[in-house]
């Protein structure tokens, strides 16, 4: 049985057998195909944050595969102390087949994952976002090919959407480069294990945006102020000023880069509005990946 809480849980040929698989179920959905791979399973889902495309997402593909989903929202009591994690992990994983959960602390859902009898998948903890990471490079994959080589630019916040992008892009022999400001990079500790668990990968980390995006197939952004960070709000715009991933910026990267941000977005802060809707972008079609990316990754664990 195996969890799901880091791009790291799956090695590079197994995150390509998972890309194989969502290709094909997104070619047999486009021709009206919705194979009940999965028929009568039971996915939990656990989230004590706000969310549009994580939920529906996979609410959406386990019941294309022929399965159910059941939405935890707060009456039963996660996030709120009622009961213990390990009781709460053996109890719910002893009704259903998968669990995806969205939380705070990431050591929340290593507990859960440590007592679950089921997968556990991470839907975004405040350390990382792994499905998000692999629905995007799937993206990546879908308009450039082989994904080996190939630079991907994050300009902004180093939170939980770059750290699990930082390790795709490792996994995926990718070159990955983060322009943030200082106080807003990657800290020391998660250096140091990038540099343990993926020692090839060709990394930058610098607070020149235009510097860091030559080159690459794709500028990224991500929201400067993430879900728990409300309070910082006024202080995280001020360090961000100039980090905006617009026109300009994207001018210094090749003419063919595309544009991906997880969303939500907030246009005239990390991105503004001609880039975000211009013909760079790729927010939607990205977005959707999380639905094809899931179901192949739900279809994969429960195999
Ligand atoms: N990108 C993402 O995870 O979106 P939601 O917060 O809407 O799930
Ligand atoms: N960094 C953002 C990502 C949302 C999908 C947050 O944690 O709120």
């Amino acid at each position: 049985m195996r969890h799901f809480l880091s791009v790291l849980d799956l090695s590079a040929a197994e995150i390509a057998e998972v890309f194989d698989l969502a290709i094909e179920l997104k070619t047999k959905l486009a021709q009206g195909i919705r194979e009940p791979i999965l028929p009568g399973r039971v996915l939990a889902l656990i989230f004590d944050k706000p969310s549009l495309r994580t939920r529906v997402s996979f609410e959406t593909a386990i019941a294309h595969l022929g399965g159910n989903s059941i939405f935890l929202g707060q009456d039963t009591g996660w996030g709120k102390g009622r009961e213990p994690i390990c009781d709460f992990a053996q109890v719910l994983s002893s009704y259903v087949d998968v669990i995806a959960c969205r939380t705070t602390a990431h050591v929340r859902i290593e507990e859960l994952a440590k007592y679950s009898t089921c997968p556990v998948i991470n839907g975004l903890t405040d350390f990382s976002h792994p499905c998000q990471a692999l629905a995007d490079l799937l993206t990546l994959q879908e308009t450039f090919g082989p994904l080996a080589g190939k630079k991907l630019a994050f300009v902004g916040d180093a939170n939980n959407v770059a750290r699990s992008l930082a390790e795709a892009c490792g996994r995926m022999g990718m070159e990955f480069a983060i322009a943030a400001p200082p106080g807003y990079q990657f800290d020391g500790a998660f250096l140091l294990e990038m540099k343990r668990d993926l020692p090839t990968l060709k990394f930058t980390q610098s607070d020149k945006p235009a510097e860091i995006v030559s080159g690459a197939c794709c500028v990224y952004t991500d929201v400067w102020t993430s879900m728990g960070q409300e309070a910082e709000k006024e202080s995280r715009l001020k360090s961000f000023t100039g980090f905006q991933v617009n026109s300009a910026l994207m001018k210094q990267a090749p003419a063919d880069a595309k544009f991906l941000h997880c969303l939500p977005a907030h246009r005239g802060e990390e991105v503004s509005a001609e880039v975000i809707d211009g013909p760079q972008s790729l927010v939607i079609p990205q977005a959707e990946n999380r639905m094809h990316l899931q179901k192949a990754l739900m279809a994969w664990l429960l195999k």
